[in-house]
């Protein structure tokens, strides 16, 4: 059987010039979710075809359950986010090892009733090690220069940080600060998905320069590779022992 994977692009990321997609509409309970794909690769657009949905009102869950009944297993998404740690260069593509949820007042869960299950999944390894391996393999591949490991630290948004809340969210461990990560990991992992980020720094997170200026040309350059990476990576690992997160 073919397995189906899936590409969910961010800020920035649309599907790779030159391949032959098809446009399909999957009706969910949350609501209608358009997909590009081939037939055993999606490509999801987080914030829906034209960008049209701004990080607080993506629907999340939508998305993910959109996924889920087309059967995908195993997704690479990608995340433009300010980089809060001086050592974390702009444009070098971040493929994340942990995070730290600071949104609030998103549907964040599937388990709505008890019937359902409590929905304790177990985050102890919220980025599948096997998929973001092949990520780091097919980076060197392609001699797209990328980080190993980082701490995406979740906002609401839509406005930036304060100087502060940059401050703290570097003293509490964080690498990088985006607004779509949570809730859309932890349902992933909800659904037994298994699952690695690629983030790219856009700007310095605020007050580490006087304005948050973001920078697109230095990301612009990488984006056909980080694409082909990502591509790559769930072709090469098809049928791999990825790590889904047990649910107790
Ligand atoms: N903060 C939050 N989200 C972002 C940023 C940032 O500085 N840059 C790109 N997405």
């Amino acid at each position: 059987m073919t397995e189906i994977t899936a590409i969910i692009g961010g800020t920035g990321i649309y599907a790779l010039s030159g391949m032959k997609l098809r446009s399909e509409i999957i009706k969910t309970p949350y609501a209608d979710v358009t997909v590009e794909r081939t037939d055993d690769l999606v490509f999801l657009h987080r914030h829906a075809p034209n960008h049209s949905v701004p990080p607080h009102r993506v629907n999340y869950r939508a998305n993910i359950k959109a996924l889920d009944m087309l059967g995908v297993k195993r997704i690479c998404a990608t995340f433009a986010v300010g980089s809060i740690n001086p050592d974390f260069e702009l444009a070098v593509p971040v493929i994340l090892s942990d995070f730290i949820d600071y949104s609030s007042g998103r549907e964040h869960s599937f388990f709505d009733t008890i019937d359902q299950g409590k929905g304790h999944v177990d985050v102890s390894v919220p980025f599948c090690p096997v998929l973001s391996g092949a990520l780091e393999a097919e980076a060197k591949k392609l001699n797209l220069k990328v980080r190993r490991g980082g701490v995406y630290a979740s906002t609401n948004g839509p406005r930036f940080e304060t100087p502060a809340e940059i401050r703290a969210y570097r003293q509490f461990g964080a690498d990088v600060v985006g607004m779509t990560l949570c809730p859309e990991l932890p349902l992933a992992l909800e659904r037994g998905m298994s699952y690695a980020g690629f983030a790219f720094s856009i700007n310095w997170g605020a007050g580490m320069t006087p304005s948050i200026e973001l920078v697109h040309d230095g990301v612009d350059a990488i984006k056909d590779k980080m694409l082909r990476t990502m591509i790559n990576a769930l072709k090469n690992t098809k049928n791999a022992e990825c790590t889904m997160a047990p649910i107790h």
